[in-house]
Parts: structure tokens; sequence; C-alpha cells
């Protein structure tokens, strides 16, 4: 936690860009995958990104659909939270990062029909990590090193 309030700090003033920049390769220690969450400069585009993309089915403050749980009438699944709510964390980053491109049914090879379609054609590779930057940067630490290592543990068995 100190180290990424450490680095909000240093994106307030106009220093932000030149910073943004050393940013990216301050990696924190035990980070694991693909996911930027420590680049502030990737987390405050992520922001603007999922605001615009996201969160009229996951929630502006990330809290899921109503009853998330429950499924709508037809049987289908609604969105759930993208906070240590829900089960995004459960998923390592190339996981999260396919069924944002591509959408659940495509990555499941039909086996889930929700209303949770690609991105592929409206955000580039950057754009989605950069949003998935923003929505794990929201996640208490416990859950970003947990999430760390289960990256950790998904890259070791490929
Ligand atoms: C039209 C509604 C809608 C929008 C917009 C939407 N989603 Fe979803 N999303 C869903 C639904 C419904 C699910 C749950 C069913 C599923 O996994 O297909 C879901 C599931 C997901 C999952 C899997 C989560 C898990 O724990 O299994 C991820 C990751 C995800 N969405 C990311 C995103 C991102 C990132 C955006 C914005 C770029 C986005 N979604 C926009 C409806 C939406």
């Amino acid at each position: 936690m100190r180290t990424r309030a450490a680095l909000g700090a240093m994106c307030l003033g106009a220093t932000c860009l030149g910073a943004g920049a050393a940013l990216a390769g301050d990696r924190p220690e035990g980070a694991a995958g693909v996911v930027p969450y420590w680049d502030a400069e990737a987390v405050a585009a992520g922001a603007a990104l999922y605001a615009e993309n996201c969160a009229a089915c996951h929630g502006a403050a990330l809290e899921g659909e109503g009853d998330w749980r429950a499924r709508n009438a037809d049987g289908s699944l609604r969105a759930p939270p993208h906070d240590e709510t829900g089960h995004t964390w459960h998923h390592p980053d190339a996981q999260i990062f396919a069924i944002t491109k591509h959408g659940t049914e495509a990555v499941t090879g039909g086996a889930v029909q929700s209303t949770m379609e690609g991105f592929g054609d409206q955000l580039s590779d950057a754009d989605i990590l950069a949003v998935l930057a923003f929505i794990k940067a929201q996640w208490p630490d416990e859950i970003i090193a947990r999430h760390d290592a289960l990256n950790q543990r998904f890259m070791a068995s490929q």
C-alpha cells in the first residue's frame, strides 16, 4: 500500500508524464503477470476506460450488478463485481485479458453465454491492460499478493 500511495502522489504534479515513464519500470518486488497495476499512468488511463466501457454492467465502484449471484430470467449470468468480493482475482492475468478481449462465450467455447462480449474491436491490447491495471490497483494489498502468486503458479504451469 505504501508503495502505491507514493506512486500516486508522484503523479499529482506537472511531472506526472515523466514520472509515469519512469514508473513503468518500477515493478514492485513480487509482482507477477502482465497487468501493470503499479504504473500510475496506466491505472489513470484505465480508470477512464473502465468508466466508459465497463461501469454500466460491472458498476462504477466495481460493485457488480445488483444480486449478481442470481441469474437473469433467461438463465444468463449477471456481471460480477471486479472488487475483492467478486472472483475476477481468482483468474490469472491471461484469462481475464482473454475474456476482456474476446468475450466469455469465445473463451469458454460457448459453455458460458452472457452479455460479456469481447472488446477487441474497441480497445487495443494496451487499453485492455490499462483497464485491468485500474481494476487490480483497487484490490487490498493481500488480494494483490494472492493474485500475484496465482499468476506465478499459472505461468509456471504453461
Ligand atoms: C453489457 C454488460 C457488460 C459490460 C459492458 C462488460 N461486462 Fe464484463 N461481464 C459481464 C457479465 C454478465 C459477466 C459474467 C458472465 C461471464 O463471465 O461471461 C462478465 C464477466 C467479466 C469477467 C470475468 C469475471 C470472472 O470473475 O469470471 C471479466 C474479466 C470482465 N467481465 C471484464 C470486463 C471489462 C474489463 C469490461 C470493460 C472493458 C467489461 N467486462 C464490460 C457483462 C459486461
